[in-house]
């Protein structure tokens, strides 16, 4: 059955253009609609600009309230399916004591890692459809989430499995990737985890179609980069896209081993060299920056993200959310640190949290972006305007979240 809505009484529309990811400059020049509307049919956008009433007689009439329409937000990194929480951690790290050092105390992942493997597959489904509901609310219609707090072939796999299930429900869509290689679990260090990881995790998760992405997580404190090449090329190899987990803590010359990779993204890059930087720019891996970590981990270093456009980069934004070093849904507070601690702009931000993102997810010809012919995916703010979304920070402008022409949150 055909269907199909008219969202008018718009104070403006505001989106990045295009299908894929958006470099340079080019991350600047979002439009901007006045006095125009949104035509949804089946789901896809259909029209978007001034009304023509006589043209098309529209059933069903949304009233935005003179809000106005941003796409839905991809959040392209995030650590979904976990259980128990850290705060006490946090309250330590508040005393003093680094990530780093509780991390190499059997506190941080090692920690999650007890927790999740303790937790049933259908608790961890109740966890990522709660933080979903969340997410949503807070205008994401898209997010990748990883594995990566089980660390044997079982408890892998049933993270992906509840990320599957989950999926069913969600209001987000969500998009898995195997972070086997986060950490070393305790019972198996070095080589004879890299070994389980390519011979029984990455083929086990292929043979159910658990993931579309492959992540490792190359740093001092965790994989060698040689290490991570061989965890992404036996992934590649099974047809698992690579992401990295890059230049986080120190740098390993991760963005340029995602690069020669063609990963579809490099993240974190707080210690992203000269190197990493000119290599990104001139590849497709998106540099996906994640500023909020570095907010949660009371870190005076965010990564470059003016070097990085101004070299020409594809540059993202997305949450990290998880519990140990971003605990926050909010693609807003991303932005708003993006701009205020990175000297993003405003534009560069939208366009990050959006279409970017959805490049670095293969979603772009998808989701991303208002334009004809894309899913519906499209947050309406209680903001004249969206220069809003970051001016007006701390709190939660979104008021209706359309995933698929569908409205699945409705926060105020
Ligand atoms: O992206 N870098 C590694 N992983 C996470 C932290 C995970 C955790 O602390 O549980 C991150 O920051
Ligand atoms: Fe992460």
């Amino acid at each position: 059955m055909s269907s199909a809505l008219l969202i008018r009484n718009l104070s403006q529309i505001a989106t990045p253009i295009g299908r894929a990811g958006l470099r340079g400059a080019a991350m600047r020049k979002i439009a901007v609609h006045e006095k125009s509307v949104i035509v949804v049919r089946d789901g896809r956008i259909d029209y978007v600009g001034p009304e023509r009433r006589t043209d098309f007689p529209i059933p069903e009439d949304f009233d935005a309230k003179r809000g106005t329409a941003v796409p839905g937000f991809v959040d392209s990194h995030t650590h979904l399916p976990w259980a128990g929480f850290r705060e006490s951690e946090f309250n330590r790290r508040l005393q003093g004591e680094s990530y780093e050092e509780i991390a190499a105390s059997d506190g941080g992942i090692a920690s999650t890692v007890r927790a999740t493997r303790a937790a049933t597959e259908q608790q961890l489904v109740d966890n990522v459809l709660q933080r979903a509901q969340t997410m949503s609310r807070h205008g994401t219609t898209t997010a990748e989430a990883k594995s990566g707090y089980g660390l044997n072939v079982v408890d892998e796999i049933k993270q992906l499995r509840a990320i599957r299930a989950a999926n069913e429900n969600s209001p987000v869509r969500l998009v898995p990737t195997c972070l086997a290689a986060h950490d070393f679990p305790p019972e198996s260090r070095g080589t004879a985890y890299v070994d389980q990881i390519v011979d029984e995790i990455l083929p086990a998760v292929s043979r159910e179609k658990l993931a579309v992405f492959c992540d490792a997580f190359v740093e001092r404190s965790a994989f060698s980069r040689e290490q991570g090449e061989r965890v992404l090329r036996a992934g590649l190899a099974l047809g698992l896209r690579p992401r990295l987990h890059a230049d986080e803590f120190s740098d390993s010359d991760g963005a340029a081993l995602a690069a020669t990779l063609e990963a579809a993204s490099a993240d974190h890059l707080m210690h992203i060299s000269e190197k990493g930087i000119a290599a990104l720019a001139k590849s497709n891996t998106v540099a996906n920056l994640l500023p909020a970590t570095s907010f949660f981990l009371m870190s005076q270093r965010y990564a470059p993200a003016r070097a990085l456009i101004d070299a020409g980069a594809i540059v993202s934004l997305s949450t990290d959310c998880n519990p140990g070093s971003s605990m926050t849904e909010s693609m807003s507070m991303v932005m708003q640190l993006a701009t205020l601690q990175m000297k993003m702009t405003v534009e560069e931000s939208l366009t990050a949290a959006t279409l970017n993102g959805a490049a670095s997810l293969g979603l772009a010809y998808e989701t991303g972006s208002i334009e004809a012919g894309k899913r519906a995916d499209i947050v309406l703010l209680d903001a004249p305007n969206y220069l809003h979304l970051v001016y007006h920070f701390g709190v939660n402008l979104v008021r209706d979240v359309f995933r698929d022409g569908t409205i699945v949150a409705r926060s105020r």
